[in-house]
This record gives structure tokens, sequence and C-alpha cells, in this order.
């Protein structure tokens, strides 16, 4: 495949009608495809607001507007959708039976020299890829929340992807004016969402054992940290459902890969999904981009520590394990969750002795492997 030119979206969530938006301002002709007509109705609502947004904001104009628009067809007909197309990016719910299940149905309908990528958050690409008969055209293509605005898309190939089509993939994300980082290996949470999602948790904890309130942790968070959003603020904006679902399919991975909660069981138990549902750390009206209020005040009463220490191990794993440069990580968490600066200098002036002291109180109180300090932290305590 040289050239792409028709790309195909399936699912037009929250991830998938921001992948079919970008894909359209990048020029292609796109395909959204769902089950149900009341989805795709409600994506095109929302692409609509955000190129409304663009448009206000200078970055395009209306006419230009008027040609993205005219370049989305919407269908819930799966044939229809991938008759023709290129390109293939699935962003349905992140359940690997039905994941499998589509991926075997359109591997049987798409052209034969059309590569099918997954937006999946946490699911091994190998294992999807093995549902298709072309492994070698198959590749993790990870965007971020929301995708109109984060610049970072990690790219991951499985075990049998071929180099032209992570190529390929490299080169789209590109023609969409992201950056690519590649993620080498196909391990449970690629590179941000290994660090993301254990720190919902992490954070969790501290507020379940009284250590701080919610907007406290946030607040800290935001302006200790130095992210552009509270940690639940953040997963509310990300879903709980998502973050619930990323954190069970990450631990059946791999138990040292997180430290689950039951703050987010019971959330997700009583249908608290956050922005989406109108509730879930805090309250929203419902479906509506809305932020949280935070202050410097706020974030004095907290002290994020055990929320860099496990950053900065989990982002230490990564590296010992080559599955990404200390640069690529540093840039993933900068481009996909926004934080101002690299995490390993935030950790410098804090300390890495004081990280690894966090650490190992955390494990002998916890008696869990999770919190042991990885080698390559280990070797920058001086
Ligand atoms: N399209 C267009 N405009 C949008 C938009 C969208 N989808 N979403 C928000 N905006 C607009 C806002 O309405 C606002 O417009 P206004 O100035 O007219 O009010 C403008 O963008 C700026 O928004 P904010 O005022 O809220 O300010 P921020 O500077 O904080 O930017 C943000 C918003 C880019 C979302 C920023 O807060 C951020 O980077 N947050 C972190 C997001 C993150 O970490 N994402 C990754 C989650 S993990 C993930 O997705 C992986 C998955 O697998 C789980």
């Amino acid at each position: 495949m040289a050239r792409i030119e028709r790309v195909t979206v399936l699912g037009s969530g929250i991830m998938g009608h921001g992948i079919a938006q970008i894909s359209a301002m990048a020029g292609y002709k796109v395909i959204m495809r769902d089950v149900d007509q009341q989805f795709l109705d409600r994506a095109m609502e929302r692409i609509r607001w955000s190129l409304s947004k663009l448009v206000e904001k200078g970055r395009i104009s209306s006419s230009e507007m008027a040609s993205i628009l005219d370049r989305i067809s919407v269908t819930v007909d799966l044939e229809e959708a991938v008759r023709q197309s290129d390109l293939i990016i699935e962003a349905i719910p992140e359940d690997m039976r039905l994941k499998k299940e589509t991926f075997a149905k359109i591997d049987a309908i798409a052209p034969a020299d059309a590569v099918l990528a997954s937006n999946t958050s946490t699911l091994p690409i190998t294992e999807m890829a093995s549902a298709t008969k072309r492994e070698d055209k198959f590749v993790g293509i990870h965007f971020f929340n929301p995708p109109q605005l984060m610049q970072l898309v990690e790219v991951i190939p499985g075990a049998k992807t071929s180099s032209s089509t992570v190529d390929l993939a490299i080169g789209y994300v590109r023609s969409l004016k992201k950056e690519p980082i590649l993620c080498r290996k196909d391990v449970a949470g690629f590179i941000v969402n290994r660090i993301f999602i254990p720190l919902v948790h992490e954070a969790a904890w501290d507020l379940q054992d009284g250590k701080a309130g919610m907007r406290e942790i946030d607040a800290a968070f935001k302006f200790k940290l130095g992210f552009p959003m509270g940690i639940f603020e953040l997963a509310d904006y990300t879903g709980i459902d998502v973050v619930h679902k990323a954190t069970k399919e990450m631990y059946a991975r791999d138990k040292r890969v997180v430290n689950p909660c039951p703050i987010i069981e019971d959330l997700y138990s009583k249908g608290h999904y956050g922005q989406k549902s109108g509730k879930g750390f805090y309250e929203y009206k419902q479906g509506s981009y809305t932020r949280i209020e935070l202050s410097m005040q706020e974030a004095e009463r907290y002290n994020p520590i055990r929320l860099l220490a496990v950053a900065i191990n989990n982002a230490s794993w990564l590296i010992s394990n080559d599955v990404a440069s200390k640069d690529d990580v540093e840039r993933a968490l900068m481009l996909g969750m926004g934080i101002r600066e690299g995490i390993f200098k935030v950790a410098e002036r804090v300390g890495y002795a004081k990280l690894v002291d966090t650490l190992r109180a955390l494990r002998a109180s916890s008696k869990n492997e999770f919190y042991d300090p990885d080698r390559f932290l280990l070797s920058l305590v001086k």
C-alpha cells in the first residue's frame, strides 16, 4: 500500500469521532461506522462542536470546516464501511472477543492490501492480529483524548507486523500533524497508560486512606506536578468505564503493573462513568465539556510524592525493559498527557532517593511487589 486515501473509523465514541475528525482535517476521505444511527448522529454533533471551536480560535476557516464535514460520511453497514478502505482504525469497546470477531469479519471483506489498526488502550496487538490472515498488515495506532488536541499517537507493532506497515502508520500519524512515538514492545498499557492508569489508583488510595480530599489531591497533581488537569478530573474526563476496563486488562496481563483501588470498581459498578454519565469523582452537567476549578491553596494541603514515585517507577520500567527510550517516555507524557516538563526533571528536583524511599515504604506497608523500585530508577540514585 503506497498511499492512503480512504480511512475507515469503526466506533464513533469519544475516540472514534475524534480520529474521524482529524483524519478528515488531514484531507482523507473518512467513513465512520457504528452499530446505531443515534451514535453516529451524536458523533457528528461532537465533530461540529469541535470544528466550530477551531474556527472560533482561527485555526481553520468556516469554509474549511464545511469541506472537512463533506469528507466524512457515516454508516451502520460494516461492509460498506470497509469495502474501499486503505486504512481501517478500530475504536470500538475494549472487549477482546468483540474486537477479534470484528477484525475477522473485516479481514474477509476489506481490500487485500488495506492496513488494519486498533486504537485499543491496553489490549495485546499480537492477539488481535491473530484473528486475521494479514498479521503483517496489523498495527496499534493509539490516540489520546481528546484526539483533536493531544499531539501524541503511540504506534505499536505486534509480533508479526511488517516494517512497511509500521512506516505507513507513522506516515499517517505525521500526515495528521501529530507526533508518532514507537512503543517497541506490545506490553500492557503501552507507554502512557502504563503510567496514567496506575496513577489514578494511587491517588484513589490516598483518598481512601484519608491523606487528603479529592480537590486537594487534584490541585497538587495539577499545580505541583505540572499536569493540565487533576488526576480525578482526568479520570472522569477519560471515563471511569475506560479506566476500569484498562485496569482489569492490564492487571490480568501483569499483576505488577497497577495496584487497583476499590474506589474505581465502586464508581464503575454504580454507573458513575465521569463526564459522560454526569457523575464520577465529581458531578457534571451530562455530556458537556466541563473543567474543575482548582486552586493553589488546595494544592498546598497535599504532597503528591506517592504519585510521582509511582509514575517515575513505571516510567523507569519502560526504559529498563526496552519499551521506549527515556527521551520517548518523557515526550510521550508531555504530548499525551500535557505535563509541562519532563517527568524525570520533576523527579530530579524532588530527589530520586526520596522517591525510592517512598516506594520502599509503600512496598513494606502493602507487601505488594508493584512498589519494588525499578533498576533504572535505582541507577539514578547517587
Ligand atoms: N476540540 C476542540 N476544542 C476543544 C476540544 C475538542 N475536542 N476539547 C476542548 N476544547 C477547547 C475548550 O472548549 C477550550 O475552549 P475555550 O478556550 O473556548 O473555552 C479550549 O479547548 C482549551 O480548553 P481548556 O480551557 O479546558 O484548557 P486546557 O489548556 O487545559 O486544554 C486539554 C484542554 C487539552 C484537554 C488539557 O487539559 C489536557 O491536555 N488535559 C489532559 C488530557 C490527557 O491527559 N489526555 C490523555 C488521557 S489518557 C488517554 O486518552 C488514553 C486512553 O487510552 C485511555
